[in-house]
């Protein structure tokens, strides 16, 4: 059996306008010239999915969104659904960035909600999981990381696309990233976790690490035991880094 290919996400989070578009432009046409092995996404903010997806139209490149409203239309002022998403022509979705979960107090039940929300629009969902700074030292990375993975990624994912992301807090823009040993022990867990509650659903999803990744740690992280790609912030932002970085998983 041949290993599931990588994939390799951006998270653009609440940057660009119009003339980044350039960037997945380029991006679009590298992965054109040289089909890399890992499947390549950006998930950029909501202004930019229809614009983005026209733009790289015909390509690999996979256009996403950043979040969602669990439900498919309604009353919810300056909320967005995974339809609508889907409609501007996106095909994924992060779900659960610790950014939401911190920022808006996003649940794992929500996170849940919004998974069956994502997977109802057609959309593949990327569900991100990470213990806090205060959680690793005292010593509960795991217990929370598959707490989260457990109560977070609802049974509905079974027979389709979808990707868990381990993204430790501590490691989210602060060019901190975990050792080696540390990724393999979350990565070895989660994958347990995801048997776990899924049975064979949940043994050949991505499972992807996040935090601080840069073209000069991809190859490293990428090679670790069980993890299966990458999301990427700051470093998504620049064609050739985010490329750098989707050739290390070659
Ligand atoms: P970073 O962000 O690569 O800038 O650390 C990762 C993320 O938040 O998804």
């Amino acid at each position: 059996m041949t290993a599931p290919r990588p994939l390799i996400a951006g998270n653009w989070k609440m940057y660009g306008l119009g003339p980044a578009l350039e960037e997945g432009l380029k991006v679009a046409a590298a992965i054109a010239d040289a089909p890399p092995r890992a499947r390549t996404a950006l998930c950029v903010p909501a202004t930019l999915v229809e614009r983005m997806a026209r733009a790289v139209a015909g390509s690999a490149l996979i256009v996403g969104g950043e979040d969602l409203h669990p439900e498919a239309s309604g009353a919810h002022t300056g909320d967005i659904s995974g339809e609508m998403l889907q409609d501007a022509g996106a095909r994924m979705v992060i779900i659960g960035h610790s950014e939401r979960r911190a920022a808006y107090g996003e649940s794992d039940a929500l996170v849940a909600a919004k998974t069956r929300a994502a997977l109802r629009a057609g959309l593949e969902p990327v569900i991100c999981v990470g213990e806090t700074l205060a959680e690793r030292e005292a010593g509960r990375t795991l217990d929370i990381i598959c707490g989260q993975v457990k109560a977070s990624v609802p049974a509905e994912v079974s027979g389709s696309a979808f990707a868990v992301a381990y993204e430790p807090v501590w490691a989210i823009g602060t060019g901190l990233t975990p050792t080696l040993a540390q990724i393999e022990e979350a990565h070895v867990a989660l994958r347990a976790a995801l048997v776990e509650s899924l049975g064979e659903a949940g043994r050949t999803a991505p499972i992807l690490y996040g935090g601080s990744v840069k073209p000069s740690n991809a190859a490293e992280i990428l090679q670790a035991r069980e993890v299966g790609g990458a999301l990427v912030g700051g470093a998504s932002l620049k064609a050739a880094d985010f490329l750098a970085i989707v050739r290390a998983a070659d």
